[in-house]
């Protein structure tokens, strides 16, 4: 909402007023979770939005969810702004987002699509969390215009989109990306792709390293947390934080991150047996906190 406009305006986004206006439509493909969110956001920063799906049924899904973010979101204008596809088409967008699920053949297949579907200066992005962004600049004809944006989980709420560049993305295509960041009201950070960008990857050692505290009787799992909440300034703590996103999902990152940056990021035992015996945090009931 803070920082809608017309849609109308062009150029590359040096905007006025502090944030830089969005520069032209944008291709979102895949209307999910992540895909429904960064649409909504984009479609009520001022943006034209295509959103694609893979059928008619996913395509009526996916407009419904929007539209029901935008409406309580007091937006209903931005849903003019909305265009719902199925496929692939040939647009004339500036931006091209892929929110298709975490499988990298697929978003290659996805990818190798739309570099072909929108004009040549379009920056092309992957929303992917995890997987590396470098395989999948390898099978673009153009890797300079192609990075990940990340965003957060809710896109609307959150604060932070990580860039995550390639060595062969170009420094105007981080710019334009930044531009897109402000115009969505939001701040970006820089990273090189790498295993767990930066976020994952010093969110889990944290994580982990509490639950290896707790498992070596350091401290109570209440007091780990509120010595980081209390003392560090964290607006909450580690183990309620693991809590919250399930901890088997934290478990599948940190042996993706012990497979690739190595033993630092093996998983406590304690956080195993948690998993095994279905502590899976707040969507179960219980994890390190009873909920
Ligand atoms: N959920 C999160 O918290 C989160 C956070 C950050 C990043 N991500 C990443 O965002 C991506 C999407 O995750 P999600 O949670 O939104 O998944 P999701 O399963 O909710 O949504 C994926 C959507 O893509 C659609 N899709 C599948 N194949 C397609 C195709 N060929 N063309 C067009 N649409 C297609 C599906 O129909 C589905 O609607 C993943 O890479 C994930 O890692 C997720």
């Amino acid at each position: 909402m803070d920082h809608a406009t017309d849609g109308s305006s062009t150029g590359t986004g040096t905007g006025t007023g502090g944030g830089s206006r969005p520069a032209g439509a944008v291709l979102v493909v895949g209307g999910g979770t992540m895909g429904a969110g960064i649409a909504q956001s984009l479609a009520q920063a001022g943006a034209e939005v295509h959103l694609a799906e893979v059928d008619e049924r996913a395509a009526a899904d996916a407009r419904a969810r929007v539209e029901d973010r935008l409406t309580r979101a007091g937006a209903p204008a931005a849903v003019e702004r909305l265009h719902v596809v199925t496929g692939i088409p040939e647009l004339a967008v500036a931006l091209a987002i892929e929110a298709v699920p975490e499988d990298l053949e697929l978003k290659r297949a996805v990818l190798r699509r739309v570099e072909g579907a929108v004009p040549a200066e379009a920056l092309v992005a992957t929303n992917t969390s995890s997987l590396p962004v470098t395989a999948m600049a390898e099978v673009l004809a153009d890797a300079g215009r192609f990075l990940g944006m990340h965003f957060f989980n809710p896109v609307p709420r959150s604060a932070l989109v990580e860039l995550v560049t390639t060595t062969a993305t170009t420094d105007r295509t981080v710019a334009v990306a930044r531009a897109w960041v402000r115009a969505l009201g939001k701040e970006e950070i820089v990273v090189r792709d790498s295993p767990g960008f930066a976020t994952s990857r010093l969110g889990v050692a944290v994580g982990l390293e509490a639950i290896r505290m707790l498992e070596e009787g350091v401290a109570s799992a209440e007091d780990i947390d509120r010595g980081m909440v209390l003392g560090y300034r964290f607006p909450m703590g580690p183990l309620r934080l693991t809590d919250l996103v399930g901890l088997d999902v934290r478990l599948a990152i940190a042996e993706h991150l012990a497979a690739t940056l190595g033993d630092r990021f093996t998983p406590p035992a304690l956080l195993r047996r948690k998993v095994a015996a279905g502590e899976l945090g707040r969507k179960a009931g219980r994890g390190f906190f009873q909920w």
